[in-house]
């Protein structure tokens, strides 16, 4: 099997940070994409203040910290993907910006280098397709944040070889995640369940059955959950959200994937949550409030 050393990473918002981040950290050579020096810079801060925390909580040490930042290189230019073993792209859940950056990469990465989407909502088989290797294509779906969380989903399309799924599972396992195969059906296993809970929350808050808060206290409170609903959906972005919303209702036509008028007027609004200050909470002060607009 082909072995992986070097790790390309498109994208370095949210996930793509993260990715970058465990790709490192497992000793892996990471060169990571993004649109322009101020996104690039945005990234690389995230990923040192987070190194910088661990070796103050004794968790790691400076040299290891320094040998992670050392192992990541950062460009603006497609070409410098081109000696990667493993391409994973995190950048917007957008199928058509998904395919014009694909076009741009398997024209310049080396033939048998495997390429994958951690997309949240999007059949893999939409991208792969669109690629001159189909069967070196697979999906590594990262949880936010990704330093933090244990899974990811490793999905096969109807192309994937054994080789890319196998090199898939290997690669999760050895950044200590733990790899679950799903089938490529849009929103997977995860996002499947986890996304009409976060809608429901929305519609019950729509519904008057408790406010932003009491909703997510009960749910922390009552079902054992790290973050209520409303929150969790502000800690993903509700960009993010409502694009997986409209691939979900797209492929399922269900009425639970549809995004509830709440959740398209805070996206007009550009309410984006966490990432913009202001969701479902305003996040402007000491601690989040709840957002008196919506
Ligand atoms: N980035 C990196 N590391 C982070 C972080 C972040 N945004 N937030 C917290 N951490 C780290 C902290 O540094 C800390 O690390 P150490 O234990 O090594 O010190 C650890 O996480 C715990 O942090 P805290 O004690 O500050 O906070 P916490 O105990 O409340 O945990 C949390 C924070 C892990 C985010 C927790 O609230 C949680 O699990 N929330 C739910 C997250 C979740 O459900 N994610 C999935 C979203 S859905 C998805 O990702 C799929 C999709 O396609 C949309
Ligand atoms: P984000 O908006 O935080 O980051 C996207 C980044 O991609 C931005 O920094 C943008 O500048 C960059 N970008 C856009 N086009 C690019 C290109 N052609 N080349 C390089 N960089 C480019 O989004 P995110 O939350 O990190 O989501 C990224 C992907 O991961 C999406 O497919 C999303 O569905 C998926 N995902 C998100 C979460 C989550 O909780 N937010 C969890 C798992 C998977």
């Amino acid at each position: 099997m082909a072995e992986i050393k070097r790790v390309g990473v498109i994208g370095g918002g949210l996930m793509g940070h993260g990715i970058a981040q465990v790709s490192a950290t497992a000793g892996y050579d990471v060169v990571l994409r993004e649109v322009d020096q101020g996104a690039i810079d945005k990234c690389m801060g995230k990923i040192q203040k987070q190194l910088a925390r661990a070796v103050e909580k004794g968790k790691s040490t400076q040299e290891d910290a320094d040998a992670i930042l050392a192992r990541i290189t950062t460009t603006s230019d497609y070409g410098e993907l081109a000696d990667c073993d493993l391409v994973i792209e995190a950048i917007s859940e957008s199928l058509p910006a998904k395919l014009e950056m694909w076009k741009e990469v398997d024209a310049i990465v080396k033939p048998e280098a495997f390429f994958a989407s951690n997309t949240s909502s999007l059949a893999i088989i939409d991208q792969a397709a669109q690629t001159s290797r189909p069967e070196r294509f697979l999906g590594l779906h990262y949880f936010n944040p990704a330093q933090v969380m244990k899974l990811v989903e490793v999905i096969r399309a109807v192309t994937t070889s054994d080789e890319a799924f196998e090199a898939g599972l290997e690669f999760a396992r050895s950044q200590k995640k733990l790899a679950i195969p799903t089938k490529d059906k849009a929103g997977f296993i995860v996002n499947r369940l986890l996304v009409p809970y976060m809608l429901d929350a929305i519609r019950a808050y729509e519904e008057g059955v408790g406010s932003v808060d009491e909703i997510d206290d009960a749910m922390k409170a009552g079902a054992g959950h790290p973050m209520g609903p409303l929150t969790l959906a502000d800690f993903v972005g509700l960009d993010t959200m409502g694009s997986i919303c409209d691939v979900l209702f797209d492929e399922f036509r269900e009425r639970r994937f549809a995004q509830p008028p709440t959740l398209r007027k805070m996206l007009s609004a550009g309410w984006y949550g966490r990432k913009t200050g202001k969701g479902f909470y305003d996040y402007s002060g000491e601690s989040p409030v709840p957002n008196p607009g919506i």
